[in-house]
């Protein structure tokens, strides 16, 4: 048996530990990665972390990136059905329309587990997924709102993650969910940014002229921390100050949302680890040796991070890793 060195990737980030694990039973294994593009900080760190857990678990990873394509994540899927490999990974851009091609691995008895997002489909098609709870995301980030206006009246703009993800439909769920019979708080507009920086500025830029120059918006609340950091620029180009003018709470906790709360221009994040593989390879591994089913869900942490929590540490320990 040979012991993994666990990869440290900071003190205190407990979540983003490397797994450390005797690899035995996966080492020679052939698993292919069907992972969805690079829109954000936290995939370009998940896409990283995957690799260094597949390495030191002496897996050979077949990597596949869609480009945010549905259609090449089913083609990929079945590239790696046709070579016969041991399992696959899927980061599924959408929630719906993967019954056919998770069938085709079904019946080539190849197990698939679903990374940071789910799907619509019978749970069979799957052995697990590993993700976080989504709702819950999306009612921490409404929850903290709640407390920092406390009885004043605020109208919220929300920015939206990928149309038909899985992290959209939940983390507005959850949002509206903690907003709901709040009259002081309302959402007056909400529009997809794709996850995107570019996108995340492009629509804020555009709620910000809709609204009095951004003078009717008291918060933005976006689906991920790279939508915010656009945001944060599109509120800084109206004159307005990101964080204070307009409150800002988003989702992941990647470096450059810490760099925004130490210039106090982010005031609240939920954090998404990106490691996601650790617990899928774990699982694989369990079954593989033991026989093992895992549980259907396999739910990482969404923990709340503010300018209380040492953003400067958070970003030293965060940066360099892939983000
Ligand atoms: O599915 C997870 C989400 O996808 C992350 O929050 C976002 O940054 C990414 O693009």
């Amino acid at each position: 048996m040979k012991l993994i060195n666990t990869l440290a990737l900071g003190a205190g980030l407990g979540s983003l530990l490397l797994s450390t694990a005797w690899a035995e039973g996966l080492e020679g294994k052939v698993i292919g990665f069907s992972q969805i593009g690079s829109e954000s900080g936290w995939r370009a760190a998940e896409t990283s972390v995957t690799k260094a857990e597949a390495e030191a678990r002496g897996i050979d990873l077949k990597f596949a990136d869609a480009q945010q394509k549905q259609e090449n994540q089913i083609k990929a899927i079945r590239g790696f059905v046709a070579q016969g490999v041991d399992a696959i990974l899927v980061a599924p851009v959408v929630a719906t329309g993967w019954d056919e091609v998770l069938t085709e691995a079904k019946e080539a008895s190849i197990p698939v587990v679903l990374l940071d997002r789910g799907i619509e489909a019978p749970e069979d098609l799957y052995l697990t997924s590993v993700a976080s709870d989504q709702v819950k995301e999306g009612r921490v980030a409404g929850e903290w709102l709640i407390g920092a206006v406390g009885d004043k009246a605020c109208n919220v703009v929300e920015l939206q993650g990928t149309v038909g993800s899985s992290p959209a439909i939940n983390r507005k769920q959850g949002f509206e969910e903690a907003l709901a019979g709040k009259a002081n708080l309302s959402i007056i507009r909400s529009q997809t940014g794709d996850f995107t920086r570019s996108k995340g500025k492009e629509v804020m830029e555009g709620f910000i002229k809709a609204e009095d120059g951004g003078k009717n918006i008291c918060a933005v609340y976006a689906h991920n921390d790279d939508m915010a950091v656009g945001a944060i620029q599109a509120i800084k180009d109206a004159g307005l100050k990101p964080g204070s003018d307009i409150l800002v709470v988003s989702i992941d906790a990647v470096p450059d949302i810490f760099a925004a709360m130490v210039a106090g221009e982010a005031n609240a994040t939920v954090e998404l680890t990106p490691n996601m593989a650790g617990p899928a390879f774990d699982a694989l591994q369990a079954y593989w040796d033991a026989g093992t089913e895992p549980a259907k869900f396999i739910i990482t942490e969404s923990k709340l991070y503010t300018p209380a929590d040492d953003p400067q540490g958070e970003y030293d320990r965060r940066k360099g890793l892939g983000y």
